[in-house]
């Protein structure tokens, strides 16, 4: 468990707490994401509470109010109506006698089965853990129980359930992070949370009353740490007439390259149990900073997608990060689907659709082939690559995509044609020793597929995210150049890589 600080930044508040005029320079600072969400000031961890209603997506969010580290969780809110350019709202849930408001999830009670609102006006109703620091600090096992709040006005305000907790803690430590959603087969809710080495599923008519139903996870899959933040949603596997069950749990330590990760299962899953086709652990990105993700409640069935946030950090080095005025961003939102594979089902994220009404205008290089380093560009973040190769044995060693400044400062997004795998090289940066865990090569077997590698690449002030084979394999990673990086080289080493598509567009920003 994180330490709880409580000194204030100064200079953080002030930024938070004046007039437009000054957010809007506060929303310049080095590290900036054009794109990606943060909050103005201080610090934020988890996405919370993820929700459309009436024409708007919800994020809450993990929220430290008076200070760039973690501290007392609160849920800071925010608006958007494409998941890309967000309205920041006041802080939504404040803690109580009860505890701190810790991860939790958010759905729209559309037939008031917990008659907290009306059919007319259906609740959005809140369920999160109650971490209760008093409790902690005594010595007790019972600090962590999940609690619920509810809004009748679209978000905007929310009253406390007068009875909380709904579901108190039987003597478990780590006892948190609800996930509900409704399920069309029992006509009931169901709530995921982690339970120390595993998760729990409980079951509910009205959002009030739970029902323990059964557990997954002792184990199975990834043990290096504690379980967190767990999803588990329906989703139709591509091209067949099936639906298969995914299971996300995220994990803090023991991810693939050290420190916090997401993991996922695929199984079936009756209101009550889930069972995995298969137990091996599998990640849903192999760069070292997409953490807690889960997705998005009462998307309308006419859209029909499964979208997932998660948040671009790693509590191996998240309150280090060199940013002054707020800490952490979110990953772009993405899009999850299922494909057949030889592993059963696996997991494909891209980007969502309102990406491309970011992008202006499209550069489309002549290359026909890099031998060497070849710089296709000199304008950088925001920006979105669509590379395709050629890939045959003859091809070079190792071929990619390189961002660079005058300070020879360099993240290097290669494809090791040797060892069939995509990685990413942050190891040279810009500022990456405030921490002995950042500096990092992340990797992942990519097999090349029709002869062709294929990179969608979104690159923004401090983030470079990676969707190769069409979302197959996914890298996401945090950078800090000391100055912003300025060219984009494509590179070929050990040989010729034939490139049958390179396309450039720079993306608009929200700053
Ligand atoms: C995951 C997590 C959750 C917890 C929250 C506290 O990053 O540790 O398990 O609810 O952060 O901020």
């Amino acid at each position: 468990m994180k330490k709880t600080i409580i000194g204030i930044a100064a200079f953080a508040l002030s930024a938070f707490s004046v007039c437009n005029g000054a957010e809007i320079a506060t929303m310049n600072e080095p590290y900036r994401p054009h794109i990606h969400f943060t909050p103005q000031a201080h610090w934020m961890n988890d996405p919370n509470g993820m929700v459309y209603h009436n024409g708007e997506y919800h994020l809450f969010y993990q929220y430290y109010p008076e200070g760039t580290t973690w501290g007392p969780m609160h849920w800071g809110h925010a608006v958007s109506k494409d998941m890309m350019s967000w309205e920041h709202l006041p802080v939504a849930l404040y803690p109580d006698s009860l505890g701190y408001i810790f991860s939790g999830s958010a759905v729209v009670d559309v037939n008031n089965t917990s008659g907290l609102g009306t059919k007319e006006n259906p609740p959005m109703v809140a369920v999160f853990t109650y971490h209760n620091p008093k409790l902690e600090r005594s010595g007790s096992n019972v600090f962590q129980y999940q609690g619920m709040a509810y809004s009748l006005d679209n978000g905007r305000s929310w009253t406390k359930y007068s009875k909380n907790p709904i579901v108190p803690n039987p003597g478990i430590r780590d006892f948190r992070d609800p996930k509900v959603s409704w399920n069309e087969q029992t006509q009931k809710w169901t709530m995921v949370f982690a339970a120390a080495d595993r998760v729990r599923f409980y079951s509910s008519p009205n959002l009030l009353d739970w029902t323990f139903e059964s557990e997954f996870g002792e184990k199975v899959g990834a043990h290096g740490g504690v379980w967190e933040c767990p999803d588990i949603f329906p989703l139709k596997v591509d091209n067949t007439g099936k639906t298969k069950w995914v299971l996300f749990v995220s994990i803090n330590p023991g991810g693939p390259f050290g420190g916090s990760a997401t993991q996922y299962f695929v199984g079936d899953f009756d209101g009550k149990q889930f069972h995995p086709d298969n137990t091996e652990t599998r990640w849903i990105d192999y760069g070292k900073d997409n953490y807690a993700g889960v997705t998005w409640a009462n998307v309308p069935k006419t859209d029909g997608r499964t979208l997932f946030l998660g948040w671009m950090s790693n509590w191996q080095y998240a309150e280090k990060v060199p940013t002054e005025a707020w800490r952490s961003a979110m990953t772009l939102p993405r899009e999850l689907s299922l494909i057949p594979s030889k592993e059963g089902y696996s997991l494909v994220s891209q980007p969502v659709k309102e990406l491309d009404a970011f992008r202006q205008n499209e550069i489309k290089m002549a290359v026909k082939q890099v031998n060497g380093s070849k710089e296709i560009s000199t304008t950088v973040s925001p920006v979105q690559l669509k590379l395709t190769f050629a890939v045959n044995q003859k091809s070079g060693k190792q071929f990619g995509v390189k961002l660079t400044n005058s300070l020879n400062e360099e993240v290097v997004i290669g494809y090791d044609n040797e060892k069939k795998q995509l990685y990413m090289d942050r190891l040279k940066s810009g500022k990456v020793d405030f921490s002995k865990d950042f500096p990092a090569v992340t990797y992942a077997a990519c097999p090349v597929e029709n002869g062709k590698v294929e990179l969608s690449v979104i690159i923004d002030e401090a983030s470079v995210e990676v969707f190769a084979q069409q979302g197959k394999v996914v890298m996401t990673n945090i950078v800090f150049p000391t100055q912003s990086y300025s060219k984009l080289l494509l590179f070929s080493e050990k040989g010729k890589t034939k490139v049958s598509e390179c396309k450039i567009w720079k993306l608009k920003t929200n700053r």
